[in-house]
């Protein structure tokens, strides 16, 4: 393993309805980069910044919010994620640390249509794309009948997206929307139906065939 396309700032994205299990995938991840002694930026969207915790009032139903408005909080709140000059991604990617994200666009892209467009959303937030793109973005896929299971065994309380016609409509956004961007994205579809380290397995082997084709 060539480590030094890590110091180049490597960027992942972990996607996928809820409960697919990114979480686990990304501290499994985490561990084995850290392992290689490279230092990581975990991090996620919406994020714990300022504009994150309205949409995450929101999401909680704290506060009242139009479909519209939420899907542009997202965007600023990712703006703000890549460019915000102390906790900023840009910066972290730019010092070439690598950062893994839990979530990135290709959320707003699966959560926010039918209220706004894919075409839109794309737009709005090509100003990201434009910022940096993922190296690489797993989208982990798991059926509805599995992420309400997880997600009821889980949880006390769900929140404002997560019931079964919304997670539905939510998988089928992310496949059109994969569709759509495959060219110009780097998204790696992976089966997150096994346990977490038959799933990270997979993640680590497109890892390491990227490096390879890179280094
Ligand atoms: P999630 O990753 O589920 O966070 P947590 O595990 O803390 O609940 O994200 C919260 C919700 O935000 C999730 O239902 C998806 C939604 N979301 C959007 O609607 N648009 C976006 O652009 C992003 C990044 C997330």
């Amino acid at each position: 393993m060539d480590n030094k396309i890590f110091e180049g700032g490597f960027f992942i994205a972990f996607e996928g309805i809820d409960g697919a299990g990114k979480t686990s995938l990304i501290t499994l991840l985490n561990e084995k980069i850290n392992g290689l002694g490279i230092t990581t930026h975990i991090t996620a969207e919406p994020t714990k910044n300022y504009i994150g915790k309205h949409i995450r009032e929101i999401l909680m139903g704290e506060r009242e919010g139009d479909e519209k408005t939420i899907a542009a909080l997202f965007l600023a709140d990712r703006i703000d994620h890549l460019t915000n000059p102390t906790y900023g991604m840009m910066g972290q990617l730019g010092r070439g640390e690598t950062v893994i994200s839990d979530r990135y666009y290709l959320s707003s892209y699966a959560y926010h249509v039918p209220h706004v467009s894919l075409e839109w959303v794309i737009a709005a937030n090509s100003i990201c794309a434009a910022l940096r793109r993922p190296d690489l973005t797993f989208f982990i896929d798991i059926s509805v009948e599995e992420s309400l299971h997880r997600l009821t065994a889980s949880r006390d309380q769900l929140d404002k997206y997560e019931n079964e016609r919304r997670i539905t409509e939510v998988r089928q956004n992310y496949y059109a929307a994969i569709e759509k961007v495959k060219s110009e994205e780097n998204i790696i579809i992976i089966d997150g139906h096994r346990a977490p380290s038959a799933v990270f397995d997979d993640v680590w082997m497109y890892i390491a065939q990227w490096i390879e084709n890179k280094g």
